[in-house]
């Protein structure tokens, strides 16, 4: 408000409210880089090894980092590459400011981190410190007495006291506490038992994290993306809980009002001193404890994601179209006003987006793709692509158990034994889900290895790397890489797709997911047939359509309100 406005209000001429906006867009209140960023995710023992050892590396991600220009993406989340026993592939750090010699050294870290710079490109580091490993030097002096400086970075539970409460652990079918005889206690790990929980209670403990995130920050990383942080406040009472409440571990174990204070601190600290921005992973179990992280006046984090969507095709069975509206509308409607949503299908976590959400035949893998893709950059919310997912890869056939190598596969598989679950359905299920699926090498040419690595990969190569990879639809004008490549700068050349008022149109569709983007004047159409079938659809905005921005096909058939889709299509229209 202008000074002198401000005066004949304060002097109550009138209301000191400012006036509402008469089309109030989300983008309106506040808009930011990162909420119009264009993520992309780099695992990064897959993306591009440069020199034989079968892991890709630092080294490797600067040779592509022409090709990551190319994609017009504007962020980079890299998952851990800090100095780990590697128990769970680098999410178990021994040491969080020195890097596993596999993905290079600081300098090669340095570089990589100018280059993305000098192409516009932000990064954003994979904060892993809701546990350590157990070969980190606070976990060490830990266990070693009762008595050291650092017992209480961690939690215990003495022996003399009888065994603790039951915790349930995500990774470990045995439940969370373990013993250790060295002191006679046990040590609580959310995850595996080699990546013990941090005691966050702790203030020195506190102080040690943001020094370690100062340390980057002051390395010029732009944001953080704090791994599993929900569990990192909890009732460190441990009171006996009822059994039976796996499904709802968030609640039981974690997000205890503590949290906030942490976060609040962190900000302070951290992310509101060197200008960076934050993500969490987990958003709680309601819309309420999504808020509270994320909302601006809270000054905690700035985005959340959650699994609704994502874990919706979890079996081969797959999942209904209507419920992934009604997740994805859901969660929109909730953050139309305040906070940030992060919009994914796929990660390091899961199996391969084509696979679960399209359809990875060769007859519609590449149409599929393109679908997904104009889906997830024509949505509110900061876009997130897995690497490779924009080329359309696919899941791997790993029928048996002995070719799994991933602690979370292999701990659901004994858990599955000790709970004499049908194992060859177990096997059907982990073959469709796991996330084994999402980590094999980045398909990049028709060469030995995909072009990924001269020597053995560390995972092996999807066999279809020959039809698909990035040299093969470099060439094609039409392929899933160049699709997503129009898709990225129709997003990035168009506020509307970022900030714009979403609106669902006819929920109830099996097959077709349609909705507009509105904002002030400018008004889209967002049309997606999610079935291998040729369907009708309609609705009104049809007779207003003024030019088509994006279609996976060459062509489109309307008459009136009414479009024929064919399988897979998707097509984005500005309307009149
Ligand atoms: C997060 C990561 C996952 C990891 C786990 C333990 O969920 O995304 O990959 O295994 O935390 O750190």
């Amino acid at each position: 408000m202008k000074k002198f406005t401000v005066l004949l209000c304060l002097l109550g001429f009138f209301s000191c409210q400012p006036t509402k906006k008469e089309n109030p867009a989300h983008a309106e209140q506040d808009k930011q880089w990162w909420k119009e960023g264009v993520l992309y995710q780099i695992y990064p023992q897959s993306f591009k090894d440069s020199d034989g050892d079968g892991f890709g590396d630092f080294k490797g991600v600067i040779q592509k980092l022409g090709y990551l220009d190319s994609l017009g993406i504007t962020m980079v989340w890299m998952n851990p590459f800090f100095m780990s026993p590697l128990v769970d592939n680098g999410y178990d750090v021994s040491d969080y400011r020195a890097i596993h010699p596999r993905y290079g050294n600081m300098k090669d870290f340095d570089r990589m981190l100018e280059g993305m710079h000098k192409r516009g490109i932000k990064f954003v580091l994979d904060m892993v410190v809701n546990h350590s490993s157990d070969q980190h030097e606070w976990f060490k002096q830990s266990r070693s007495s009762r008595a050291n400086l650092y017992r209480n970075y961690y939690h215990w539970w003495p022996a003399e006291k009888g065994k603790p409460p039951y915790r349930h652990s995500l990774f470990d079918p045995e439940g969370a506490w373990e013993y250790d005889s060295l002191s006679n206690a046990y040590y609580l790990h959310t995850f595996a038992e080699q990546q013990p929980d941090l005691n966050w209670e702790n203030p020195k403990l506190r102080q040690e994290v943001y020094n370690i995130m100062k340390f980057w920050a002051k390395k010029g990383v732009d944001g953080f993306r704090m791994d599993a942080f929900q569990f990192a406040s909890k009732d460190t009472t441990f009171p006996e809980w009822p059994q039976g409440h796996e499904k709802e571990f968030i609640k039981w174990y974690g997000l205890r009002p503590q949290l906030h204070e942490y976060l609040k601190e962190m900000n302070q600290e951290v992310f509101s001193k060197y200008g960076v921005f934050s993500v969490a992973e987990g958003a709680g179990s309601t819309f309420g404890d999504a808020h509270d992280l994320v909302d601006p006046d809270r000054k905690e984090l700035q985005l959340v994601y959650h699994f609704d969507a994502v874990d919706l095709s979890k079996t081969p069975a797959g999942y209904q179209l209507k419920d992934l509206k009604r997740s994805f509308t859901r969660w929109d409607s909730a953050f139309a006003e305040r906070g940030w949503l992060a919009i994914f299908l796929a990660n390091h976590d899961n199996a391969r987006l084509v696979s679960r959400f399209g359809n990875d035949s060769p007859q519609f893998r590449a149409v599929s793709a393109q679908m997904l893709n104009t889906f997830l950059l024509s949505m509110r919310g900061t876009a997130y692509t897995y690497y490779g997912d924009e080329l359309g890869m696919t899941n791997i056939d790993m029928p048996r158990i002995e070719q799994y190598e991933d602690i979370e596969a292999i701990g659901k598989y004994l858990a599955a034994l000790a709970a004499k679950e049908n194992i060859a359905e177990f096997m059907k299920v982990l073959n469709y889900s796991s996330r084994e699926n999402g980590r094999t090498p980045m398909q990049w040419n028709s060469a030995k290895n995909a072009g990924f690595s001269t020597g053995a990969p560390w995972k092996m190569v999807n066999p279809n790397y020959l039809e698909i990879n990035v040299a093969a639809q470099e060439k094609a004008p039409n392929s899933v890489l160049n699709h997503f490549r129009k898709m990225v700068r129709l997003r990035t050349n168009n506020e509307v797709l970022v900030y714009g008022k979403y609106k669902l149109l006819q929920a109830e569709h099996p097959k077709i997911y349609g909705y507009t983007r509105t904002l002030k004047q400018d008004k889209r159409l967002v049309l997606l047939n999610f079935s291998a079938d040729r369907v009708n659809f309609e609705a009104a905005e049809l007779a207003t359509i003024a030019n088509v921005n994006i279609n996976n096909y060459d062509s489109y058939n309307i008459r009136g309100n009414r479009i024929e889709l064919l399988p897979y299509q998707a097509i984005i229209f500005s309307l009149k």
